[in-house]
């Protein structure tokens, strides 16, 4: 069986019991910002390339209040989090900023406040998500872009600045206080997505390119192995600095401008390893277009192929899948009824995504399931909306 998506109203009615309990008031304003499912175009974004995401219906939820404290004091409801659930920092300022430190979540929500475009107040602020934590699905773009949504309320500023300016001062936040040099894919379809549709975004132009999903017949599987293995801290900033050193050493503004035929030009002066790196990221830009192109013509079996080759590329070429993930998408290949399934995310554990007729999939969860040696968690998702301010 699924799991069960929690409403959004559900969230936001157990933010705000949890809210008066702690700070003894009602909250007055809240936001919420969705976690991501990349369909295809993985470890593409930092390589100016294309990604091909959807907003997840799992979404992270902040509710509160702008005090007068001068001190922003945070509760985080979120499950799996070892660490404090309370925080209380100073509102920052310009001759003491705020910098990165414990516990670990609040990062994200120090990131956030540090980059926030206008002036912050203290504040106030329980947090609760149903984004899968550590997942591979963005919980922490998601955390990031609802927490820029509940600063615009408390300051007052909602609508003065772009969407595309929160994008940057999300991804920004990760990489400041996180340490995560992330592309922007997550960020971008946290604040951008639109229910009934995936999102082309263009990583060089910044374009998006909403097309529509939402044909009955067919659904998004989410499968969690609930594997993180410890590699992926170290292994993406590799990923991205040897990506980097390739587009230099063919003399690119990045991989985006590369070919397979300039790859071909300078095999001779790359290792095995860094050929095969960038083989992955030159055909998984050209898999995702051609993949948005068989979306847009409702070809489901050109977009599952393209899916499982980008899944093979991932495995062998740029080495970022893990035994747990190439067991969910083996297994769900077996299944009749799936057109494609793939890691998705930054890899070495998190979720797989599968593309499987909608009646197969009670038939795909049950054969994964016995198929995989773990305890594997699944949702079942249609394209949900980007982060918006939700009314108490
Ligand atoms: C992580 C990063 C994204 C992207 C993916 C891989 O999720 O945050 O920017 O690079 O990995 O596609």
């Amino acid at each position: 069986m699924a799991t069960a998506i929690p409403e959004v109203e559900c969230l936001l009615r157990d933010a705000s019991v949890a809210f008066k309990k702690k700070f003894g008031c009602d909250p007055q304003v809240a936001a919420c910002a969705p976690g991501r499912v990349n369909l295809i175009g993985e470890h593409t974004d930092y390589n100016e390339g294309f990604v091909f995401p959807m907003a997840l219906p799992m979404v992270t939820v902040v509710v509160g209040n702008k005090t007068t404290s001068g001190t922003c004091r945070v509760l985080t409801l979120a499950n799996g989090v070892d660490e404090p659930k309370s925080v209380e920092f100073p509102c920052p300022s310009a001759d003491s900023p705020l910098t990165p430190g414990k516990p670990h979540w609040a990062n994200y929500v120090k990131g956030v406040v540090a980059n926030f475009i206008g002036k912050v107040p203290s504040f106030d602020a329980v947090i609760l998500t149903s984004v899968p934590i550590g997942g591979g699905v963005s919980s922490s773009a998601s955390i990031e872009v609802a927490t820029y949504m509940f600063l615009e309320q408390v300051s007052e500023t909602a609508g003065e600045v772009k969407p595309m300016q929160k994008v940057l001062a999300c991804q920004k936040a990760e990489h400041d206080f996180a340490g995560m040099p992330c592309g922007i894919m997550d960020q971008y379809i946290a604040v951008m997505g639109k229910a009934g549709h995936a999102l082309l975004i263009d990583c060089r132009s910044l374009d998006g390119h909403l097309v529509p999903m939402a044909d009955p017949s067919v659904v998004i599987l989410v499968t969690n192995s609930n594997v993180k293995h410890e590699l992926t801290g170290s292994e993406y900033p590799t990923r991205r600095r040897q990506c980097e050193w390739a587009a230099t050493l063919m003399k690119k503004k990045s991989l985006r401008e590369a070919t397979e035929k300039d790859l071909t030009a300078f095999k001779s002066e790359m290792d095995a390893e860094m050929f095969r790196r960038i083989r992955h990221v030159i055909s998984e830009i050209r898999r995702t277009e051609e993949a948005t192109k068989a979306l847009e013509r409702n070809d489901y079996k050109t977009f599952g192929k393209l899916m499982n080759e980008s899944h093979i590329s991932l495995r062998d070429d740029y080495e970022v899948s893990c035994t747990e993930l190439d067991q969910l998408v083996d297994a769900a290949l077996e299944v009749d009824g799936v057109y494609g399934s793939r890691m998705t995310g930054g890899g070495f554990g998190g979720c797989t995504v599968t593309l499987v007729k909608k009646e197969s999939v009670e038939k795909a969860i049950a054969h994964i399931k016995e198929k995989y040696n773990g305890s594997p968690t699944f949702y079942i998702c249609l394209p949900a909306d980007g982060a918006r301010s939700l009314k108490l």
